[in-house]
């Protein structure tokens, strides 16, 4: 895809807040490490919303994240600044197949620095673009009723509300077009 970023899914754009370009690739085992750095310096409401709940190991969590990648239907994303030599995490998604279901389930957080910059937008407009290439055909997720965020991205984004949601949840999702 880029000459100057190996492994990118998407060209690198240019954020004038994050002072360099932004890589979004494909997860590899060596990013464990960075990615429980970047889980860890979350702020305690964006990690509550992405995990939906308190999580404290995030080695573990990153770890997870990482280790299926490789396995079919399953990837994770990682939207990277590259400046003077030194990447740094500034946001992922974490996307499953489930082959039951017959569509994909992600997860996806934005570092809070980085909030509201059209960063999430680009990390799901990737995420889909590499699913529908994996030949599936319809994304699903589920956020609490009280994530305006990720309702108005996934809105942004051409989900719609299903209705199988519950008082708590709202069930969200795309047909995927190839
Ligand atoms: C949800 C999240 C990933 C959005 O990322 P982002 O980079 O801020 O999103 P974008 O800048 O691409 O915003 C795209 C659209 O989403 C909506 N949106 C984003 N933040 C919003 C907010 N605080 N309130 C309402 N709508 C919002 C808007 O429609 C926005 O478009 P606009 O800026 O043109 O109005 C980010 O807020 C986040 O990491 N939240 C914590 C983790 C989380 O909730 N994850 C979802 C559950 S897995």
């Amino acid at each position: 895809m880029s000459q100057l970023f190996p492994g990118a899914v998407v060209e690198p754009v240019e954020l004038a807040e994050a002072n360099g370009m932004v890589c979004i690739r494909t997860a590899s085992v060596s990013d464990v490490q960075n990615l429980s750095v970047y889980f860890t310096g979350l702020s305690t409401t964006s990690r509550n919303k992405r995990f939906m709940g308190a999580r404290t190991d995030f080695a573990l969590v990153a770890a997870e994240c990482v280790a299926r990648t490789g396995r079919p239907g399953y990837f994770t994303l990682l939207a990277e600044v590259r400046q003077q030599g030194q990447h740094t995490i500034i946001g992922e998604a974490n996307y499953t197949y489930d082959a039951t279901a017959r569509h994909g389930e992600f997860a996806i957080s934005v570092a809070d620095a980085f909030q509201r910059l059209g960063l999430g937008l680009q990390i799901m407009t990737a995420m889909e673009t590499r699913a529908a290439d994996l030949g599936h055909e319809m994304i699903a997720a589920e956020t609490a009723r009280t994530n305006a965020e990720m309702r108005g991205l996934a809105k942004k984004a051409g989900f719609r509300d299903t209705g199988l949601g519950d008082w708590q949840s709202v069930h969200l999702a795309k047909r995927l077009s190839r």
